[in-house]
């Protein structure tokens, strides 16, 4: 089984990324043949400094690398270095809807948020997204919650590439997602409506992979309650639902058992005590190991260098044969 996911080099990351995604890629390369993609192209769609994307790039391959991922089990590359990407991006095009890219929630979203230019290519991201799992005809996608409007165009996108050019193959694999049952969708801690993110997201309520313990405590301190005492999940107890959640993950138990634990438990300050205590240490080996791999450039640029050369072995055959069903370039003499 191949397992493919992409994570953006923007911003710094946080615990809905490490819980939502990064702790699936680690796991993943004991399930299958894991591809791992830092999109740099995906991160040029909205406003953006090029010396900051290319040092966030570092940062996210050192996180990565600290996280977990392993360059002898997984293929970690930089997105913008196998040039397939972006090609089969435009052959996809073609066989996908404009309608559907304008009402996806993303670009609906992230357009408002624009305030210079609304650039094409953050129309376009969804199929670029597409493309990055489908040459590899990857089986898998490990993402949160927020991406399964994407992952469902890319299903049907990959289901109109063969309707229309795969003459009864299956050409494109129609990938299916692996959201996690838990922690699909980590929440801001100061406003548990909304997902923890980079950009929407409030400081304080934002949780950073390499925090240290003193912030994190006094973030998941000030987290947003309710007047109860409950600690149980329920749709009107957002905030204590999402502080179940994320301790449940952080301690390797289930929500229900976790509940169970804190049954006796007096008030929230014990959970949010329990919740810090987790996530610390959950955390702490990334921190310890991270500012030696990110003191190393070089290094980290070896990791993606070979990471592209063994993704482009791969992503070349199946542009091959996508260009050869759909009519592009010289015909493939039959062998
Ligand atoms: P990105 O970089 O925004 O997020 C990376 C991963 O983190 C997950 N995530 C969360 N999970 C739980 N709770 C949250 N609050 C939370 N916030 C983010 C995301 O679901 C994601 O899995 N478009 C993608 C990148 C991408 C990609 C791909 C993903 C490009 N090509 C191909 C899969 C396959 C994105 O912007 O992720």
């Amino acid at each position: 089984m191949r397992i493919f996911s992409g994570i953006q080099p923007t911003g710094t990351k946080h615990l809905g990324n490490y819980i939502g995604a990064i702790r699936q890629y680690v796991v993943g390369q004991d399930r299958g043949e894991a591809l791992y993609c830092i999109v740099d192209l995906h991160a040029i769609t909205v406003a953006y400094d090029p010396a900051e994307l290319r040092k966030s790039l570092y940062d996210l391959t050192a996180l990565l690398l600290a996280a977990g991922l392993d360059p002898q089990r997984c293929i970690l590359f930089r997105q913008g270095d196998v040039a397939e990407h972006s090609e089969l991006c435009w052959l996809l095009c073609s066989v996908t809807e404009l309608g559907r890219l304008q009402r996806m929630h993303q670009f609906r979203d992230k357009s408002v948020q624009q305030r210079e230019l609304v650039s094409a290519g953050l129309l376009v991201y969804p199929v670029l997204q597409a493309a990055d799992v489908l040459a590899y005809r990857a089986h898998e996608v490990p993402v949160g919650e927020d991406q399964r409007e994407h992952l469902e165009l890319m299903r049907d996108v990959a289901r109109r590439f063969n309707a229309r050019f795969g003459d009864g193959d299956e050409v494109l694999i129609v990938p299916e997602h692996r959201i996690p049952e838990v922690g699909a969708r980590i929440m801001d801690l100061q406003d548990p409506t909304r997902k923890m993110s980079t950009t929407g997201g409030s400081e304080q309520g934002t949780v950073y992979v390499l925090d240290e313990p003193a912030s994190i405590a006094k973030k998941i301190g000030s987290a947003v309650t309710d007047s109860g005492r409950e600690i149980v999940r329920s749709p009107g107890k957002q905030g204590v639902s999402n502080l179940i959640e994320i301790l449940a993950v952080a301690s390797d138990r289930s929500p229900e058992q976790v509940e169970a634990d804190m049954a006796q438990a007096r008030g929230y300050g014990e959970l949010k005590k329990a919740v810090t205590e987790a996530v610390v240490e959950m955390l702490a080996p990334v921190s310890e190991r991270y500012a030696e791999l990110r003191a190393d450039e070089q290094a980290l640029e070896d990791v993606l260098a070979s990471g592209a050369a063994r993704a482009r072995e791969i992503a070349f055959q199946t542009l091959a044969t996508v260009r050869e069903r759909m009519g592009v370039g010289p015909a493939r003499r039959a062998e």
